[in-house]
């Protein structure tokens, strides 16, 4: 019975999960490259280096390591992304093995080891969001950039990403730029927003569809009150 089942030819493979398999993340497996290997050298500047220290200081000495996750953002932030350089240096003002970080690095997505775009596009492609339309999101930035999951436009300006859920599936479908998310798209508005950012203009963070945050399309049924809320009518009064 079970060899049966094995032995069934497969005979359809969602095109989804083609592309998931081939572009849903940048790779993380390091290669020597031009602008990222071991002899670049890399260093926090004054200003993170400080912040470094605070960070550190919040975990006892014998367990610094813990700090590997944000001295690894403050190291991307600097530089831009997460190069071999930026490990190698957390590793060492952590006393930690290299590859533990490396391991850190390349285990959570948000650690981009290769160089971005300016503008680094998450597009949110999970359950609530796919059923909300975001391949048509993701087909939109496709088009309108000539850019595949995984690649950065050769004006550097923007970086394309396939991610999991980011937390804002109740205004779906939704994308991230860079750490802002903007919500309740369609394939059009997301094609305006990318052409404000190559006009050099500002968007508007959150929805786009004129919700103020996740309240009901109808418009919100509680905390109507501009009043602030005095809590004392909804506690003991002993408390
Ligand atoms: S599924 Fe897209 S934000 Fe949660």
């Amino acid at each position: 019975m079970l060899s049966r089942f094995i032995s069934r030819p497969i005979t359809r493979v969602s095109p989804l999960l083609l592309n998931a398999t081939r572009n849903s993340s940048i790779i993380s497996v390091h290669r020597d490259t031009k602008v990222d290997n071991q002899n670049i050298p890399f260093e926090f500047n004054s200003e993170n280096l400080k912040r470094a220290d605070e960070i550190i200081a919040k975990y006892p000495p014998q367990y610094k390591k813990g700090a590997v996750m944000p001295l690894l953002d403050l190291g991307q932030r600097q530089l831009g992304f997460t190069s071999i350089s930026v490990m190698n240096y957390v590793a060492k003002l952590l006393d930690m093995p290299p590859m533990r970080v490396y391991e850190v690095a390349t285990f959570y997505t948000m650690y981009n080891r290769k160089p971005m775009g300016k503008y680094n596009l998450q597009v949110c492609t999970t359950t609530p969001c796919q059923l909300c339309g975001s391949d048509g999101i993701l087909h939109a930035i496709e088009d309108y950039l000539k850019i595949k999951p995984g690649q950065t436009t050769p004006d550097n300006l923007f970086t394309l990403q396939e991610v999991e859920c980011l937390g804002a599936c109740v205004n779906a479908p939704m994308i991230g730029i860079n750490d802002d998310y903007y919500e309740d798209l369609t394939p059009e508005k997301t094609v305006d927003l990318l052409k404000k950012l190559q006009n050099g203009q500002e968007i508007k963070v959150g929805p786009v569809s004129g919700r103020v945050s996740c309240e009901p399309f109808s418009g919100p049924k509680v905390l109507k009150s501009k009043e602030p809320t005095d809590i004392r009518k909804f506690t003991r009064a002993d408390l």
